[in-house]
């Protein structure tokens, strides 16, 4: 019987996070080929989830570049592509998200009559600049996508009110799969100075910061916000793991550094993350990922953004959108580190993004649409 040949493309840190899982559950699966293309959109952080997964890469094109534009990476990840499709003629074309890999990839997969699957599709703000350049990413590959797998019920319902073509299935997101995998009660950090932190005498918080919108004055305003709290509430512990991009650096750097209870450290691999995540006090982020990974772990979130994409949360209660002002994020942080209603309140575990099987069911979804197996699956509820 000939075997369904299934090409994931992905090219950075939480695409290939999310896309982990189900490269694995396909390649586990009968009547699947599982090939796996890398643009190398990053490197560092790439390879580094690569190994925690022990994936293998059937194909690289390594197109990373230091400072690269959104016009370079778009290119180069498009021509890069040309080449392999020709070569590995895939029956089906996996992209995950928002990212210009992602769409990149499509674009490329289209060029080629190939479908496109899109992993984690449906996600809004409405805002075409915020978040810049993803919103407009996500949304051009829903138009190209013939399969769409949205982690929520709202967001296939907003692909519903787009009247985009091809089957919607809500799967829940992938990166609660990984989760299980990745969360360990007895894991042991190897980076030195997360070995170091006193979780039952002092409050950490973890930070990131790294989107294009907020590059400039909004990424100064928070991480002066930021010090500002350090410094107020001396039981406070802030692990900021920065981003490579030489313009997050830079800042983080200038604002942050040498402040004391304040961590500026490399980025660290996917399971020194999650489990950092599991015992630190609450999250301020202006990542995707972290605003789905910290509700799962029962920690609030505070999102140094002016609009999130992932609604869900917010109303239940763990995340709240901070903003990108510097007195909102004092307030915001203070309020969470002062009043124990607040904090009881938001640390709740919920789960709105996946229940751990978001891969079987987009596994299931290829199946069923190649005529492997007679059922469609069930979608994902909350
Ligand atoms: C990209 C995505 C963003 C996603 C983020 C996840 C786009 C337009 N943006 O943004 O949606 O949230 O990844 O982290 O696709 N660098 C390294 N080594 C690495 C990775 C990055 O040195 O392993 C440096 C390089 O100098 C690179 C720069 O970071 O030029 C920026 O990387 P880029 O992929 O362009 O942007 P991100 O901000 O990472
Ligand atoms: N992450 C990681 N190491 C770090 C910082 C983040 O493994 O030092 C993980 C995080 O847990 C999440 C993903 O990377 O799964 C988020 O990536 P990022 O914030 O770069 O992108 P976004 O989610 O905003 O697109």
């Amino acid at each position: 019987m000939k075997r369904i040949k299934v090409m994931s493309v992905f090219g950075t840190r939480p695409e290939a996070i999310k896309m982990a899982p189900l490269v694995q559950a396909l390649a586990a699966r009968e009547g699947f080929e599982s090939l796996c293309c890398l643009t190398g959109q990053h490197r560092e952080m790439l390879d580094s989830v690569m190994e925690i997964f022990g994936l293998h890469a059937d194909y690289d094109l390594n197109i990373m570049q230091k400072q690269q534009t959104l016009s370079s990476i778009t290119t180069r990840a498009l021509l890069g592509m040309e080449t392999v499709l020709e070569e590995a003629k895939p029956d089906l074309v996996l992209v995950h998200g928002d990212t210009s890999t992602t769409f990149a990839g499509a674009l490329a997969a289209f060029y080629h009559k190939i479908p496109v699957g899109h992993v984690e599709a449906g996600l809004r703000t409405y805002d075409r600049y915020s978040p810049f350049p993803e919103e407009m990413n996500r949304t051009l590959v829903g138009d190209i996508a013939a399969l769409h797998f949205s982690p929520t019920a709202a967001n296939a319902e907003n692909l519903r009110r787009e009247a985009v073509r091809g089957e919607i299935f809500v799967t829940g997101n992938t990166v609660i799969d990984a989760m299980r995998t990745t969360v360990r009660g007895d894991f042991r950090f190897s980076d030195l100075a997360l070995n170091a932190l006193d979780f039952e005498n002092s409050r950490v918080i973890v930070l990131t910061c790294h989107r294009r919108e907020n590059y400039g004055q909004p990424m100064h305003d928070i991480l002066r916000a930021v010090r500002h709290v350090v410094v107020t509430h001396p039981d406070v512990e802030v692990v900021y793991p920065v981003h490579l991009s030489p313009a997050v650096r830079a800042c983080a750097q200038e604002e942050l550094g040498g402040v004391p209870g304040v961590h500026l450290i490399d980025p660290i691999d996917v399971e020194q993350m999650h489990n950092l995540m599991a015992r630190c006090h609450f999250v301020m982020t202006d990542s995707g990922g972290l605003q789905e990974e910290a509700p799962a772990l029962g920690k609030p979130v505070l999102v140094l953004r002016r609009e999130t994409e992932r609604p869900e949360a917010v109303a239940a209660g763990t995340v709240r959108l901070a903003g990108v002002e510097y007195d909102a994020v004092v307030r915001h942080a203070c309020e969470l580190l002062e009043q124990p209603d607040t904090y009881r309140r938001m640390a709740q575990a919920v789960n709105p993004y996946g229940d751990g099987n978001a891969c079987a069911r987009i596994a299931d979804a290829i199946a069923w649409h190649f005529g492997l197996q007679n059922e469609k699956p069930a979608d994902f509820r909350a």
